[in-house]
């Protein structure tokens, strides 16, 4: 500590060479009298300098700021307060005033993840009482009541849970009697589940392109891809925003073809006043960590079907006769969700309004700190669509920039998807695919998480 001494008086060019000794790079400035009068840090050097002052010049008193420092004696809180969150350096001082310690606290910012679950309310709760009722497994009374709530909400009659969002796809195209030779329409621009659910099925994709605006599935395309072996579409409501699910039906109806929502990213969405999730013959949801609500993993299908209802149970329990116990007339699979998981979904569900809700000021927020930048173009809303708000998406040309700062200053951000089409497993399968290569290499989703400092985040980006 010795080393960081420097008395006041002494030219720049030795403070320096203090401020140069040790690894805090901090130096501690004393009188005559060894009396403690001042610190000076490396950025309190840099403005020095940049001040006109010189390396032989002197270091005088008036050159000297306010500064924090702590009586001897002092304990670890009261230190710790005494750094504000932003110094990290306080001397120690003895009652006459001189040097004979210092605490040093490095000040970590804070993750912002891109999204996370909130669990504050009762989902411990419920989950605990699944726990105690020792109803662990596929089996109790969350399972029933989160598949009736969930349907509920999506204004469909049954609810069917598995366990995650992918299989729940992979179940509905069973349940509707999709496999080998047949042809399925997805967009360009998803998550791999969608299509990797399709192959499950032994089923054939068919990529097609995207709305430049909308991001989502291009109903002229669909209606372009069919072919005699079209046999569905899957229209994905990427990013909380629905599909054009009028022409889309249309297409569906005129050319006999199956329709499987995927809203595994768009729970509560609507089109045109009609919930997301009750247009077509199945539609699936995820309900991974970071969707609108969760269950850990998770997922369900939901259906106004009840013959497709009673499929998709069977199918979901290893295909096994209801009536007849270990008789199984189908190749089933076990996709079923735990009642511990319902549990949580029964939670998350009560208060599904208020995340909603709450992203919706998310995206208000994010728009009247960052919009003057002029770096966004902000996802679009519909007047008559409920788009919701699962990430905050938007594209910016200057993508690779944005990621590189808020990545660096520990913000978490993620690029939109690649085009199913660019990666060699999949391209063999594309039909179309103009806008989903723009909008995928420009396209990008902010965090939508509690506290979030858009002051900083817009201080971090303001000379980009
Ligand atoms: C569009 C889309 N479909 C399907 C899935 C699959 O859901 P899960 O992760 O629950 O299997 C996801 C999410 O991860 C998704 O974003």
């Amino acid at each position: 500590m010795n080393k960081s001494k420097c008395k006041v008086g002494s030219n720049l060019r030795v403070l320096l060479e203090a401020i140069n000794e040790v690894p805090y790079g901090t130096a501690f400035i004393e009188d005559g009298n060894n009396k403690l009068v001042g610190i000076v840090t490396d950025g309190d050097f840099r403005r020095l300098l940049l001040n006109g002052k010189g390396l032989e010049d002197l270091l005088l008193q008036e050159d000297l700021g306010d500064f924090v420092s702590a009586k001897e004696g002092e304990n670890f809180d009261e230190l710790l307060k005494k750094t504000n969150n932003k110094i990290n350096i306080i001397p120690i001082v003895n009652s006459s005033n001189e040097l004979i310690d210092y605490f040093e606290f490095k000040h970590k910012t804070k993750f912002t993840p891109v999204a996370e679950p909130t669990l504050e309310n009762k989902e411990l709760e419920y989950l605990l009482d699944a726990f105690s009722s020792t109803w662990i497994s596929s089996r109790g009374k969350y399972i029933d009541r989160f598949e009736e709530e969930f349907s509920e909400f999506c204004n469909v009659k049954h609810g069917v849970a598995t366990s995650n969002g992918t299989v729940a796809i992979h179940l509905a195209l069973v349940a509707l009697g999709i496999g080998p030779g047949d042809e399925v329409i997805v967009p360009d621009l998803t998550f791999a589940a969608t299509i990797n659910a399709v192959l499950y099925a032994n089923a054939t994709p068919v990529i097609v392109d995207i709305d430049p605006i909308t991001w989502t599935i291009f109903p002229e395309e669909i209606e372009k891809a069919i072919t005699s072996k079209t046999k569905a579409i899957i229209p994905v409501h990427v990013y909380g925003q629905a599909c054009e699910m009028d022409k889309i039906m249309d297409i569906a109806q005129k050319h006999n073809l199956k329709v499987i929502e995927d809203c595994a990213e768009a729970h509560g969405a609507e089109f045109k006043g009609q919930r997301v999730g009750s247009f077509g013959d199945i539609a699936t949801f995820s309900f991974f960590a970071n969707k609108i609500i969760t269950t850990g993993e998770g997922g369900m299908c939901v259906t106004n079907s009840k013959e497709l209802d009673t499929t998709m149970r069977k199918l979901r329990d290893h295909g096994m006769s209801k009536e007849k116990r270990y008789w199984h007339d189908d190749i089933g699979f076990n996709y079923r969700m735990t009642n511990l998981q319902a549990a949580i979904g029964c939670a998350q569900l009560e208060k599904i309004e208020w995340i909603l809700d709450r992203n919706d000021q998310i995206e208000k927020d994010y728009i009247k700190h960052l919009d003057h930048l002029n770096l966004f173009q902000w996802q679009k809303t519909y007047r008559q669509n409920r788009k919701v708000v699962w990430l905050m998406s938007c594209t910016t040309d200057k993508r690779e920039q944005v990621m590189a700062r808020l990545t660096s200053n520990n913000i978490d951000v993620r690029p939109f998807f690649y085009c199913l089409s660019e990666m060699p497993v999949y391209s063999k399968y594309l039909f179309s695919n103009k806008n989903a290569l723009i909008i995928s290499k420009i396209g990008l989703n902010l965090p939508t998480v509690k506290d979030i400092d858009y002051k900083r985040i817009a201080s971090i980006l303001s000379d980009l």
